[in-house]
């Protein structure tokens, strides 16, 4: 959460471009954003509470200028949101400017001491500290760079740090422990920033720094240091500096809404596109008949994730008991710790996070390392700390996701694990070779049925937003039906802000049933795995609810009677093919909450208190 940037070229003023990239990070947080330039002989910033619109509104930040600079966009962890708690934070002396992505845990005693020194702390952030942290270092340093060294290995906690030094104006100073940074390496430019989506406009040669390397960048040179156990460090040589670069393929393009109103639903009606990349850049790849040996080979097998990567393993989880036989254990990934002295040898953990970054997954992949079990990392972005601390990891390829509800990674998620499924149930003999390919032929239709039933969606909604004049509604699923649920009732509650709860359909005879009254929105996920839906469906419309079934249209439910006063929002045919099946229910609840929120004059790609990468506990 938070999200950093850090520009400096030989001659041109930098703000815009610092501006672009916060426009690209602000999926990352958007309580409160803030912007610090080196111009001659003075590190001039402006900053306050709110996100980057309504401040760039409020302060005018094209009124700075200077060739070096850096920018953040914060999601409040340390102190409440407002100005004095927004980035950058200077030391006493206005020589040092820090922005932070992180945590600094030993902050209380940090603040303690910096405060007996005479340092003036005037934030409730933990960031400000490590600003008055390296005054202090700086006076007992030959150069900048040692002095950050000290600093660093005083402090504890997650950080990305992108730092300007008044006295060396042309450099941004950089370190990076648990939380992302990627330097750009442009001809006369370079950068620094939590994501590839912010560097895109200036190169696309990047370097992903790994924890414990810091440095500095300036518009012709970078040198990356190792921070060594006991407090030492070195520098790294151009061998190892070279080994790092790398290439991306994606452009500009890719992180701009593209004539869209939000990125939302920019990645609403990507998703056919998204979903082709995940299983051609899958499809040849080795790396998946290996992780089918791996997991079939392996003890007992469990699913960690959170929020809607959680909903993509239940999917998986249903698919790999119907196709492979296989029974999987899903956890949520905050309550893995509360398990996880059970693992066994030979148990697997399979993590699935598009970020690649979520703390509590990450957690869960340690607490897994720690006892011996193996970790397959399923994520969508290359390098993130998940799979460095994984065994093995399988990309999704969906390319950036801005918006902060995830959507087009959902479905991309889902393609690969099936992708997977298939490969696990041929290892396992479940199926032979003709019968997985005739399951990737119907996974390679997938993205035809997305566009279909995005257009079906399309047609149906406007009747389906009366609906919703009730704050509440449930939506109900059985088998395979319930996963998907799920997903929908996030979805609408993220960002309509409305009350939507998801229950296995038969639980819902077991209490949640007792809210329904006449006209209580009902949505009923209709999947070819539990045809006995039909009798949810039917106690519902029996206490007057408003009940809407959504189904494949071929998918027949005995609802004798009741039909009439039964909803049918009918999405294009599965054929019973259960794998298809996500693919064309899914849209339906995205697009739904999409125009709700809109409809409600919310902003769908900023959910109030939400970031797109929980870093936190
Ligand atoms: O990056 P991850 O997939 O690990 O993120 C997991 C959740 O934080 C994420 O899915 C979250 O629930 C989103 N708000 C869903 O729209």
């Amino acid at each position: 959460m938070c999200g950093i940037i850090g520009i400096t070229n030989k001659k041109c003023n930098v703000v815009d471009k610092l501006i672009i990239g916060l426009q690209r990070l602000e999926y990352r947080g958007y309580d409160s954003v803030g912007i610090a330039v080196i111009n001659g002989d003075s590190i001039n910033f402006k900053k306050g509470a709110g996100d980057l619109d309504t401040v760039m509104k409020r302060l005018s930040f094209t009124d700075l200028s200077g060739s070096t600079g850096i920018a953040h966009t914060r999601w409040a962890t340390h102190g409440g949101v407002n100005d004095i708690n927004a980035h950058p934070h200077m030391d006493c002396t206005g020589d040092i400017a820090v922005v932070h992505n992180g945590v600094i845990r030993n902050f209380a005693s940090l603040k303690l001491e910096l405060e007996s020194k005479g340092h003036k702390i005037k934030s409730e952030t933990d960031t400000e500290l490590f600003a008055h942290l390296l005054e202090d270092e700086e006076k007992k340093s030959a150069t900048f760079i040692e002095a950050l060294a000290k600093a660093l290995a005083r402090i504890d906690g997650t950080y990305s740090f992108a730092i300007l030094y008044k006295k060396d104006p042309d450099k941004i100073y950089f370190a990076k422990m648990r939380s992302p940074l990627i330097i750009g390496v442009g001809e006369n430019i370079k950068a620094i920033a939590s994501d590839l989506p912010a560097l895109l406009d200036m190169t696309k040669t990047v370097i992903l720094l790994e924890d414990g390397e810091f440095g500095y960048i300036s518009p012709t040179n970078f040198e990356i240091y190792k921070l060594l156990p006991g407090g030492g460090y070195k520098k790294l040589n151009l061998e190892q500096i070279t080994l790092k670069v790398k290439t991306v393929e994606l452009t500009p393009e890719a992180a701009s809404k593209g004539g869209y109103q939000h990125f939302m639903i920019k990645e609403i009606y990507e998703q056919p596109n998204a979903i082709r990349e995940t299983f051609e850049g899958n499809i040849e790849d080795p790396a998946l008949s290996k992780a089918a040996e791996i997991i079939s080979s392996s003890n007992r097998i469990f699913l960690t994730a959170a929020g809607t990567s959680y909903h993509a393993s239940l999917v998986f989880s249903k698919i790999l008991a119907k196709r492979a036989k296989l029974f999987s254990y899903p956890i949520i990934s905050s309550e893995m710790s509360y398990v996880s002295s059970t693992f066994q040898k030979d148990d697997l953990l399979i993590a699935v996070s598009q970020s690649g970054e979520t703390y509590d997954t990450l957690q869960a992949i340690r607490d897994a390392k720690k006892n011996g079990v193996k970790v397959i990392a399923i994520t969508n972005v290359l390098g993130s700390a998940i799979v460095r601390e994984s065994d093995f990891s399988l990309y999704t390829r969906a390319g950036p996701e801005i918006g902060v509800a995830a959507t087009k990674t959902f479905l991309s998620q889902i393609m690969l694990l099936e992708m997977l499924s298939a490969f696990i149930s041929h290892e396992r003999k479940e199926l032979d070779k003709n019968e997985r390919n005739k399951i990737l032929d119907y996974l390679r239709y997938a993205p035809n049925l997305i566009q279909s039933s995005l257009e079906a969606s399309d047609t149906l909604i406007p009747a389906l937003l009366n609906l919703h004049k009730k704050n509440s509604s449930y939506i109900l699923g059985r088998g395979l039906g319930v996963a998907i649920a799920m997903e929908g009732a996030l979805k609408i509650k993220e960002i309509t802000y409305l009350h939507a709860e998801s229950y296995p359909a038969g639980e819902s005879k077991h209490g949640p049933i007792a809210l329904v009254e006449k006209d209580f929105p009902v949505y009923i996920v209709s999947t070819s795995d539990a045809p006995e839906i039909a009798g949810n469906a039917i106690e519902m419309a029996a206490r007057n609810a408003k009940v809407i079934v959504v189904k494949p249209a071929d998918l027949k439910l005995e609802l004798k009677e009741d039909r009439k006063s039964i909803y049918f929002a009918d999405m294009p045919p599965s054929n019973s093919i259960i794998e298809l099946e996500p693919f064309i229910l899914t849209p339906l609840f995205q697009l739904l909450s999409y125009r709700l929120a809109v409809e409600r004059g919310y902003n769908p790609d900023k959910p109030r208190n939400l970031a797109k990468t929980v870093t936190v506990e």
